[in-house]
This record gives C-alpha cells, sequence and structure tokens, in this order.
C-alpha cells in the first residue's frame, strides 16, 4: 500500500490542467480553468472502513444525417437482455440504449460540468453563434443546455438512435446520423461542432474531423472532449488490482480488434485529427478524472463520486458487449470480473483516474 500521507504529486505531463499546447501563435485567450492537484485525502492508517460510500449522492443531483424516423430504426436490437441500436445504423457501438445506460450518460455530463465549474464548453465561441451541431448527441443533455443557453442559435443533435426527449427548447432538434460516414450537410454550416466521448466508435478520425472542418464555417470552431476507459493512479495504487488490470486490458484489446480506440487521449487523435483537417489555433487542455470519491479537494471528490457513481450504475452495460461478443471471453468469468470491478471503485485505498481531454480548434 503506497503512504497515504506522502502522495506523488502529479507530474506535469499528466496533470496539464490549465496548460494549453498549441504549434500556433494564439489569437484568442485560452479558456483554460486550472485543476487543482489530484492528491488523495488522507485516511486514518487504522481506518478499517475503507469504503466509498456516497449514498448521500442521489442521482437526481446529476441531474442518414436527416433521415426521419423509418420504421426499422426503431427494431432495436436485444444482446444479453440489453437494447442496442437497431440493425439499420448497426456500428457495433459497444453500449446499450436502454434507460439504465442513459442515466449513466446524463450523469457524466454532470461530472464534467463540475471539472469546467459550469462551463458546458472551452473554445472561445462567439456570443452570437448561430448554427451549432453535437455529434453523437446521445441522451441530447449537453445540446439542451446549449440550446437553453443560446436561446438565438439553432442547435441539431445527432445519433444512431432517437433516444432524445421530445420536450427540448424549441431552438434544438435532433437527427438521426451515422457521424462515421458522410455528412449530409454543406460546406461552411456551423459555428460550432462539439463531439463528446466519442470513444470506442470511431475508426477514422481524421475523416471525422475531415467533415467537421468541411461543415464548419471560417472562423468557426470544432470541439472534441475524450476521456480514456482506462484506470491510471500517480501511487501505484491502482497496480494489480484484479477488476481494474482486466478492466484496462478488456478496453486495450476490444479497441484493436474492433478498430475503434478506447485511449483517445493516449493515442492523441483528437489533436492529430484536428490539426490534420485544417483547423488552426488548437488548444489541448487535459484533467485527471478521479473514480470514486477519494480526493483530498472538494471539487475533485465531488466530481469522483459522480463519476463512479456512472460505473456503478451501469458497469453491465459498458462492459458486457466487448466482453462477450468483440472478445468471447468465458462467460463464467464475467460476474467475477463485475464484482472485482465494483470491490475496487469502493475501495478508497485505490486512487484511480482517467485520463480526460478537450482539443478545439478554429477553422481559419
Ligand atoms: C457515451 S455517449 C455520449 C453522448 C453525448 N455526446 C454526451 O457526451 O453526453 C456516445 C454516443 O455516441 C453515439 N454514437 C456512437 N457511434 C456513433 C456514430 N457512428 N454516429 C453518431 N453517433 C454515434 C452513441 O449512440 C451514444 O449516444
Amino acid at each position: 500500500m503506497a503512504d497515504q500521507r506522502t502522495p506523488k504529486a502529479a507530474t506535469s505531463d499528466t496533470n496539464q490542467g490549465a496548460l494549453a499546447e498549441s504549434g500556433e501563435p494564439l489569437s484568442v485567450a485560452p479558456a483554460n480553468p486550472p485543476q487543482e492537484e489530484l492528491i488523495p485525502a488522507l485516511l486514518p492508517e487504522d481506518d478499517a472502513d475503507d469504503e466509498d460510500n456516497d449514498s448521500s449522492l442521489g442521482v437526481e443531483d446529476a441531474t442518414s444525417s436527416t433521415a426521419s424516423v423509418a420504421s426499422s430504426i426503431l427494431n432495436y436490437r436485444t444482446i444479453q437482455g440489453r437494447t442496442f441500436h437497431s440493425e439499420k445504423y448497426d456500428t457495433g457501438y459497444f453500449t446499450p440504449i436502454d434507460d439504465q445506460q442513459q442515466e449513466s450518460v446524463d450523469i457524466t455530463h454532470h461530472y464534467l460540468s463540475l471539472i469546467l465549474d459550469g462551463k458546458l464548453y472551452l473554445a472561445p465561441i462567439k456570443d452570437g453563434v448561430q448554427k451549432v451541431l453535437d455529434v453523437g448527441t446521445g441522451t441530447g443533455i449537453w445540446a439542451i443546455d446549449f440550446a437553453d443557453q443560446f436561446p438565438n442559435a439553432e442547435v441539431i443533435g445527432t445519433d444512431l438512435s432517437p433516444i432524445q426527449p421530445t420536450w427540448v427548447p424549441p431552438n434544438l432538434k435532433f437527427e438521426l446520423d451515422d457521424a462515421t460516414q458522410a455528412w449530409s450537410w454543406v460546406d461552411n454550416t456551423f459555428d460550432f461542432i462539439h463531439m463528446r466521448y466519442l470513444f470506442g466508435a470511431i475508426s477514422d478520425w481524421d475523416k471525422l474531423l475531415a467533415e467537421a472542418y468541411r461543415c464548419c464555417k471560417p472562423g468557426g470552431w470544432v470541439q472534441s472532449c475524450e476521456i480514456d476507459a482506462s484506470f491510471v493512479s500517480d501511487d501505484g495504487t491502482v497496480d494489480k488490482v484484479p477488476g481494474l488490470e482486466l478492466f484496462n486490458k478488456l478496453y486495450q484489446e476490444s479497441g484493436k480488434k474492433c478498430g475503434r480506440s478506447f485511449c483517445v487521449v493516449a493515442e492523441d487523435l483528437q489533436r492529430k485529427s484536428t490539426e490534420a483537417a485544417g483547423f488552426t489555433d488548437i488548444q489541448t487542455v487535459n484533467y485527471k478524472i478521479p473514480i470514486g470519491g477519494w480526493a483530498q479537494n472538494q471539487k475533485l471528490r465531488e466530481v469522483g463520486q459522480f463519476s463512479k457513481l456512472t460505473l456503478e450504475n451501469d458497469i453491465e452495460g459498458y462492459t458486457l458487449l466487448l466482453w462477450h461478443n468483440v472478445m468471447g471471453w468465458p462467460k463464467e468469468e464475467y460476474q467475477i470480473f463485475l464484482f472485482n470491478v465494483r470491490k475496487a471503485l469502493k475501495n478508497k485505498r485505490v486512487h484511480g483516474y482517467m485520463k480526460l481531454r478537450f482539443v478545439y480548434g478554429r477553422k481559419p
């Protein structure tokens, strides 16, 4: 067990927080809120109760691109008792689309809002932003908040299935679209193109960002936010934790097998593809997202409680298709794996975090 009282300070490489990387001189001030150092809270040496008990947190706290909804789109597939996208848009995407998974998506939105101190984006978009696209909108929660904040903007959210609510701000609409195919919008349509948590969905990031570039107006911005599905720690406390080692291996190997990375940050795909597409003034902002309420800093502790909740709420949804259908690992070992992950998540002496990265750039 690493010494709880002398946690290793985060390195500048992994805790860049407010540090921005840019190959070009900046024409705009970066809007990069700094991240406090991710330091574990002190635990009494003889504290037998290591459990990260977040029971006080209620989920309620966290609270063809223009295809019509043809009936085939509603023929959802059932895999291992969970509902996935229909055959029409069978991209092999790895999470279900049912209520349980949607809850996790919404809780994720909450901890991402916390880490950004309530901001919805980092790119320096103008107040008068007019047309906005949210690619892979999920439950539409980001697009709804954005449309509320910018009532004069016209916001479009796209996804593979029509799971979004119908009661939304009047300036928001949802459309079906497979983002990995050619986009149907004409050149220079959007002032802001937002993409978040598309890890495991994209085989060709260059192609995705090239379409974003084409559809972005000159002077408009693209922003990508991704997290690596991989537990890491600065003090070695995630090493050799059975559930977590296997969790990391599941995502690393599944990514290779299906040709869609779950470690977009480690592979620096967002920045490389944003650059390759031709965007300029590119900014990269990194955060460490603690998993569990183990951090000393209050904000990061809260972020960690909610990030843990997303996993605890639907650890099956995040892993079952990869375990059974992609990797074909032994069925009888799956429940043991889930048990070990849940146990590790509860242990406050495991200081696991995931790497989160925002990359944004401007079309010249
Ligand atoms: C983890 S969720 C994130 C949702 C939303 N971006 C957010 O951050 O709240 C990923 C979403 O991407 C969608 N997705 C996956 N592959 C896609 C594709 N090829 N085209 C469009 N959406 C896709 C999934 O259906 C899912 O709703």
